[in-house]
């Protein structure tokens, strides 16, 4: 979906979901916050094929900086649009799934609790294709750190657990000639600036001075299991 028609169905999703009620006045979380467009590829560099994904697979990619991990999933059934709120009770229409069978989706891998997110050394936070030992039902994104957990075809609202608002949602186009995905705009509670105030020294360690570059053109995608070495199953 290109951002023109994004746009529309969000005031499509909004004036149904409001069932004739007012629309919301909109605040800044609850507009798209745009970056530069990166494709997704894999590994090699290849473009990656939405319809080639493998489903209730863990992806990561960073974006829209270089140290800011997004989790990527192809549900295998379609996510509809979704009426969400963040934790400053800004409203927004969180449009669903991309891709051949609308089923693809991402999420800033950033905890919305405290901010725990994945490395390439371990991680505590994942999607789960089955239930977590406290999880209330399947294919979920479980945070271990105190348990938050957010359904990825419900926007990643929040199910459980002490986090206050979903994930940010990170808006992907998906052109159906070539079957790419581009990222190109985030959606909801923005908090790369917490992120980085909070980890400035860790993550110069990790990533280095180009951790808060923006991701423009290509963003590199890879199985969860293949970033990190050590993803953590509470
Ligand atoms: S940091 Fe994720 S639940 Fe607390």
């Amino acid at each position: 979906m290109d951002r023109r028609s994004f746009i529309e169905s969000c005031s499509a999703g909004a004036a149904c979901l409001s069932a004739g009620a007012a629309l919301p006045a909109f605040a800044a979380d609850a507009r798209p916050q745009a970056y530069p467009h990166a494709m997704l590829v894999d590994e090699r560099g290849d473009p990656l094929r939405a319809a080639r994904l493998k489903p209730l697979t863990n992806y990561v990619f960073h974006y829209p900086f270089e140290a800011t991990p997004v989790f990527l999933l192809d549900l295998g059934r379609p996510a509809a649009p979704q009426s969400l709120s963040t934790r400053n009770r800004d409203v927004y229409v969180w449009p669903g799934g991309v891709g051949p069978r609308r089923s693809v989706v991402a999420y800033s891998a950033i905890c919305a609790h405290q901010l725990v997110y994945p490395t390439r050394e371990v991680s505590f936070i994942s999607f789960r294709k089955t239930r977590a030992q406290r999880g209330v039902q399947d294919e979920l994104i479980h945070c271990c750190a105190d348990h938050s957990q957010y359904d990825p075809a419900r926007g990643a609202q929040v199910l459980s657990g002490p986090a206050t608002q979903p994930l940010c949602a990170v808006l992907l186009s998906h052109d159906p000639k070539t079957d790419t995905l581009t990222a190109y705009a985030t959606l909801g509670g923005e908090l790369f600036d917490d992120f980085f105030k909070k980890y400035e020294m860790k993550l110069s360690l990790e990533v280095g001075a180009k951790a808060r570059n923006s991701v423009a053109g290509h963003a590199v995608a890879r199985e969860l299991d293949k970033f990190c070495r050590n993803p953590i199953q509470c």
